[in-house]
């Protein structure tokens, strides 16, 4: 299995000062040269985190593949098509959610989404679907003609007890080898960490994870005390007052 990171809160810290760092560009390079096999950013509509020149940037810049998240509206799907990235990966939004919630509602809007993926592979895009790890929404998604889905790992990573844990576990795993038996490439991703995928690592129809936050969290966590103690020997370097 491959791991994608998710950049999106490198941006999000850069456009709380306004300013240009973090570079989400220059994140997604040490993420790539860490092992990454491919880079993830969603442009959202109200652009809170990446923004179109991100997108654009980072298509000159990586090396591995750009995973563009977006919703399937008219505004993006046109960016989408000029920028070419190497798979775009099709979420519901909403503008009030704090992050991605659910899966697409595929049951519903089966024919909207056929449309879209036809229109992207009119470009020579892949797609890939996030979808809840549900026996009819991947059964719905492969009559869409998608090439891959991502499974939402969500209410899996949310779960507290055993039981409900395993209980998501085994939805996950059986879409997977649902989803791969229908002739799709299978992903998954949201909230997953560095305890809850360990069971996920080990589903074999699963090729690729995508994730953002924890990985973000984890580099704060151990990249904290080396920050603090650079800038504190700089100080103690160049200081002119006598440490008391
Ligand atoms: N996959 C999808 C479709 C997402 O929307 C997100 C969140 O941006 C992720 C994966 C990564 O989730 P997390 O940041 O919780 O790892």
């Amino acid at each position: 299995m491959h791991v994608a990171i998710n950049i999106d809160h490198i941006a999000t810290l850069r456009n709380a000062r306004g300013g240009q760092q973090p570079d989400p560009v220059l994140a997604a390079l040490v993420c790539e040269e860490a092992g990454a096999v491919g880079i993830v950013c969603h442009l959202r509509e109200d652009r809170r985190h990446i923004r179109d020149e991100d997108v654009w940037r980072l298509r000159s810049a990586i090396r591995t593949k750009l995973d563009l998240e977006m919703a399937a509206t008219e505004e993006i799907i046109t960016i989408a098509c000029q920028v070419k990235p190497d798979l775009v990966t099709l979420v519901p939004e909403r503008r009030q959610e704090l992050t991605t919630e659910r899966g697409i509602d595929i049951l519903m809007q089966k024919e909207y989404y056929t449309k879209v993926v036809e229109r992207f592979h009119a470009h020579n895009i892949p797609v890939s679907l996030f979808i809840d790890p549900v026996e009819e929404h991947v059964r719905a998604a492969a009559e869409t003609g998608t090439d891959m889905i991502e499974l939402h790992t969500g209410e899996y990573a949310e779960s507290t007890t055993e039981k409900e844990i395993k209980q998501h576990l085994e939805r996950i795993r059986a879409a997977a080898i649902l989803g791969k038996q229908l002739g799709m490439k299978v992903n998954a991703g949201h909230g997953l960490d560095y305890n809850n995928i360990i069971p996920i690592a080990a589903i074999s129809e699963i090729q690729e994870v995508s994730i953002g936050y924890a990985i973000i969290v984890r580099a704060l966590e151990v990249g904290l005390a080396e920050a603090v103690r650079q800038m504190v020997t700089l100080v103690k370097q160049h200081s002119q007052t006598t440490m008391q």
